[in-house]
């Protein structure tokens, strides 16, 4: 894709920082949005322009999109506590860039949304995805949907878990799912900037069950596995409670991933990373003991 330029959008995220790299080896020339420029010091060599603004103050983007050919947005609410809704963020701020998208004449916009949104579209973070999806959809701008499986990073979870001693999981543990490593993620992402696909349901390699996860987890840490199970039924009748008494800032992390990990989620598998190795790498960071 020599001479083509893409902006990436949650730059200084997970996937973000995976599709930096990425497009610079595909061969783009890449500017990145960054809200703090020194999360992405240690990319600059990946980076051709870094363009610092704030996607929920649009003044803030001018020109953000001027001389670019694609867009990837990876932006959104995962854990921060910056006192932003998802509504502020994951719609308007995408809006937002796609306005100027627009205006700038990008050719393509991809935007990283979720797998099964559609069996999750009372959430808050999936009301908020789904509206800008639709809204992309309908402004003409030539589009891709992403609806990646969950990462590998979002799995330390259960490494965390393990580390404390007890992995605490939904229904029987057997649902399934083939989470996606950045890198994979984000190779997928950018090879398909020069394609026709509109929608692309991906997950990683392998398929695992949630004991497996678990198991993986404890067996990576050298523990014994201890797995406790939370009744399915007792997650439906806690979800509404939870909205009742706490902010969508709270709950809403907290539905997410209580509501997508009580489902199976297997996507086209897609990619070689393996979540031992991930597991191995970043067992220090979660192994308290050390
Ligand atoms: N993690 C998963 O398992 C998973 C699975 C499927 C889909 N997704 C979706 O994929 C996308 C990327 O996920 P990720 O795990 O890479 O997320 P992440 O690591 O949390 O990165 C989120 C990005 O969004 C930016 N952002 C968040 N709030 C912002 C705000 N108020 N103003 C400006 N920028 C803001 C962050 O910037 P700062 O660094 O400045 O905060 C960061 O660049 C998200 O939209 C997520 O919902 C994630």
């Amino acid at each position: 894709m020599a001479g083509k330029s893409v902006l990436i959008a949650g730059a200084t995220g997970y996937l973000g920082q995976h599709l930096i790299r990425e497009a610079k080896r595909q061969g783009y020339r890449v500017r990145a949005l960054a809200r703090n420029s020194d999360k992405l010091a240690h990319l600059d060599k990946f980076i051709d322009d870094l363009f610092v603004g704030e996607v929920t103050n649009p003044y803030s983007l001018n020109g953000i999109c001027d001389k670019i050919d694609y867009v990837i947005s990876a932006l959104g609410i995962t854990r921060q506590k910056d006192g932003f809704t998802y509504m502020d963020v994951d719609y308007q701020g995408n809006k937002n860039l796609l306005h100027y998208a627009l205006s700038a004449g990008v050719s393509r916009f991809e935007y990283v949304s979720v797998y099964n949104a559609h069996l999750m579209s009372k959430l808050k973070i999936i009301e908020a995805k789904e509206k800008f999806v639709r809204e992309l959809i309908a402004s003409g701008l030539d589009y891709i949907i992403v609806r990646p499986t969950g990462f590998f990073s979002d799995m330390l979870e259960f490494l965390r878990m393990a580390n404390k001693g007890t992995v605490y999981l939904f229904g029987d543990g057997r649902f399934g799912i083939n989470p996606i490593h950045g890198q994979d993620l984000a190779e997928r992402c950018v090879a398909a900037l020069g394609g026709t696909e509109q929608e692309i349901l991906v997950g990683g390699p392998k398929t695992f069950t949630h004991n497996q996860i678990a198991e993986l987890a404890f067996e990576t840490l050298n523990r014994k596995p201890k797995i406790s199970y939370i009744p399915l039924w007792l997650v439906r009748a806690y979800l509404p409670v939870m909205r009742l008494f706490t902010s969508v800032k709270t709950y809403g992390p907290i539905e997410f991933m209580m509501t997508a990990l009580s489902m199976d989620g297997v996507a086209p598998p897609y990619g070689k990373e393996k979540l031992k190795v991930f597991f191995e790498d970043n067992a220090l960071a979660s192994d308290s003991r050390q």
